[in-house]
């Protein structure tokens, strides 16, 4: 792939379990899209999933299924750079570069910083969970991103990116495009189907709240229609009503109509027939992709073979773009 005058775009995922609805219409279902238009990076996010503990064997396992599962998705390695994210020096470096200007009370108000830590409760909570935030601006502005589509839950942390390329840029001239976020339209913060006051997550205890992308369709169906609903009749989004609102919100997510018009196909129906309606979309939507990612999966020489050509690409930019930022805060560059 040659560089090209197109938009850069940059996101990545953690690999610590399976990828589910919530990253699906959050955020990988746009990526589909967006790598149409733009010069793509995507990756597995491996260093960030080290701020928990993890086994070392599960999370090499589980970086090789989100590549599968990214390609199962659509994501195609022809058009976009797919990698790992602890293959290409340099991300690191510039998280402690950036992390030098980066005020720590920032960090400390992090909400999801705020979650994290609490739900660790007595357990050892390292500095990679604060500083988390830091290395995740570094990924975005050592490729130059001018795009970074991403699912509501990351909001604050593109904003410290965007304010750490300005800070950086006013400082010592200008090195990063500032990136915008891009956030789908409907489906950016998807709730578990259990609590709906919380969002769908990997590592939601209670896991029959999540839909995986690799759950059978009996197991689609059966945790949608064991989802929460509210007490009442009435099909409607409203906040008196999460567990239906989010039910809403997915449909339109899978099916493409607005909640509104979903409101009126679907008023004087039963929880029950919408719920089957709900299933019958994720079904259609999800089971695809979950035959594709069983094919994948094993391949693994194929899907190394796709990091190893998306590293090439990653590593060339991130070098230009570091090689720049070195010189401009005044660091020696090697070999001189
Ligand atoms: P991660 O792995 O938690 O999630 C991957 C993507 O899925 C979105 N997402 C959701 N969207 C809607 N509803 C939900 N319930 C839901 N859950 C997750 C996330 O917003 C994300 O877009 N820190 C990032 C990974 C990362 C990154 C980056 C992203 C590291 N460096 C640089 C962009 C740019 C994370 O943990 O995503």
């Amino acid at each position: 792939m040659t560089p090209s005058k197109k938009k850069v775009l940059v996101t990545g995922l953690q690999p610590t379990a399976g990828i589910h609805l919530g990253n699906y219409l959050g955020a990988i279902r746009s990526w589909v899209t967006l790598q149409e238009q733009t010069e793509s990076f995507f990756f597995i996010a491996d260093l960030h999933a080290l701020t928990l503990p993890q086994d070392p064997k599960q999370l090499r396992t589980k970086a090789l299924d989100c590549v599968a599962m990214l390609l199962a998705c659509g994501i195609n390695p022809k058009k976009s750079h797919i990698f790992l994210q602890s293959q290409v020096y340099g991300h690191a470096d510039l998280a402690w570069i950036l992390g030098c200007m980066t005020p720590i009370g920032q960090l400390e108000r992090m909400t999801q910083f705020k979650d994290k830590a609490s739900r660790r409760g007595e357990d050892f909570i390292g500095a990679g969970l604060l500083y988390y935030p830091v290395l995740m601006a570094a990924d975005i502005l050592i490729y130059g991103a001018n795009l970074v589509p991403v699912g509501d839950d990351q909001r604050q942390h593109v904003e410290l990116a965007r304010d750490l390329a300005v800070r950086f840029n006013g400082l010592h001239g200008n090195a990063f495009p500032v990136p915008e976020a891009f956030f789908p339209p409907n489906c950016a913060r998807v709730m578990s189907l259990q609590n709906p006051s919380t969002k769908m997550s990997k590592s939601d205890p209670n896991q029959s709240g999540t839909v995986f992308l690799s759950d059978d369709e009996e197991t689609v169906r059966k945790k949608i229609r064991a989802a929460v609903t509210d007490s009442g009749k009435e099909i409607r989004a409203s906040a008196d009503k999460p567990g239906m609102a989010n039910l809403l919100q997915i449909l339109s997510g899978l099916g493409g109509r607005k909640i509104a018009e979903l409101e009126t196909i679907y008023c004087g129906s039963t929880y029950g027939k919408f719920k089957d309606a709900v299933a019958d979309a994720a079904v259609e939507a999800i089971c695809p992709i979950g035959k594709k990612f069983a094919g994948l999966k094993d391949q693994e020489s194929t899907l190394l073979e796709v990091v190893r050509e998306g590293r090439k690409a990653a590593q060339l930019r991130a070098d230009e773009i570091l090689a720049a930022v070195r010189e401009k805060i005044g660091l020696v560059a090697a070999g001189i």
